[in-house]
């Protein structure tokens, strides 16, 4: 039984890491999404909302769980056994940062191989904020967020600061 995790932010989870997901599961038994945090980010979704999304939008997707985990990526992976950390590579610019991220991960002592996969090509420009931002002006974004993360973000967008700043 070969499982892997794949961490990110997930602020909100899109279509493009639906995609990594699917990938990864043509090859590991089970994957564990593993929330985490980014000092530099400022979120829109708490961590247990960017949890309970990454559920909603795989809840029919079998051998796929959601962790939150606060700390070092390097420590969760010393706490909890995995075969493989899972990160998707849109394109060439993403390269230095994974690979710089990669590195350090090593060094930080983790002994784990970390496997890349590559997104649809209709998602290779997708991110969360690209799909935040067109949220915000009204665009759509039914193509790049499942339905039911699609009403979520607008719900919480209608109360957010970021429109009122905005109008
Ligand atoms: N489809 C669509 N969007 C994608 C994507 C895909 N396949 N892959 C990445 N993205 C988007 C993400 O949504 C994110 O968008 P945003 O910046 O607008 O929010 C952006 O591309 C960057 O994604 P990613 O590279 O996964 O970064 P992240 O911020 O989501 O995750 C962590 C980075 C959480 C994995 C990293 O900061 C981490 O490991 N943190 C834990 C603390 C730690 O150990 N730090 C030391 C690291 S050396």
């Amino acid at each position: 039984m070969k499982s892997a995790i794949y961490p990110g932010t997930f602020d909100p989870i899109t279509n493009g890491h639906i995609d990594i997901v699917n990938r990864a599961l043509k090859i590991f038994d089970h994957l564990t999404i593993v929330v985490a945090q980014h000092y530099a980010k400022d979120f829109l979704f708490s961590a247990e909302e960017r949890k309970e999304l990454c559920e909603i939008a795989l809840k029919d997707t079998p051998n796929v769980e959601v962790h939150i985990w606060q700390g070092l990526l390097a420590e969760y992976v010393k706490e909890n056994k995995a075969d493989a950390i899972v990160r998707g590579m849109r394109a060439l610019s993403d390269f230095e940062y994974e690979f710089q991220m990669g590195m350090m991960n090593r060094k930080l002592a983790m002994d784990i191989e970390i496997i890349y996969f590559f997104p649809d090509e209709k998602y290779i420009f997708l991110s969360s904020s690209a799909v935040k931002e067109i949220a915000l002006l009204d665009g759509d974004i039914s193509e790049f967020v499942p339905d039911e993360i699609g009403e979520r973000l607008k719900e919480r967008l209608a109360k957010s600061h970021t429109r009122e700043q905005l109008q």
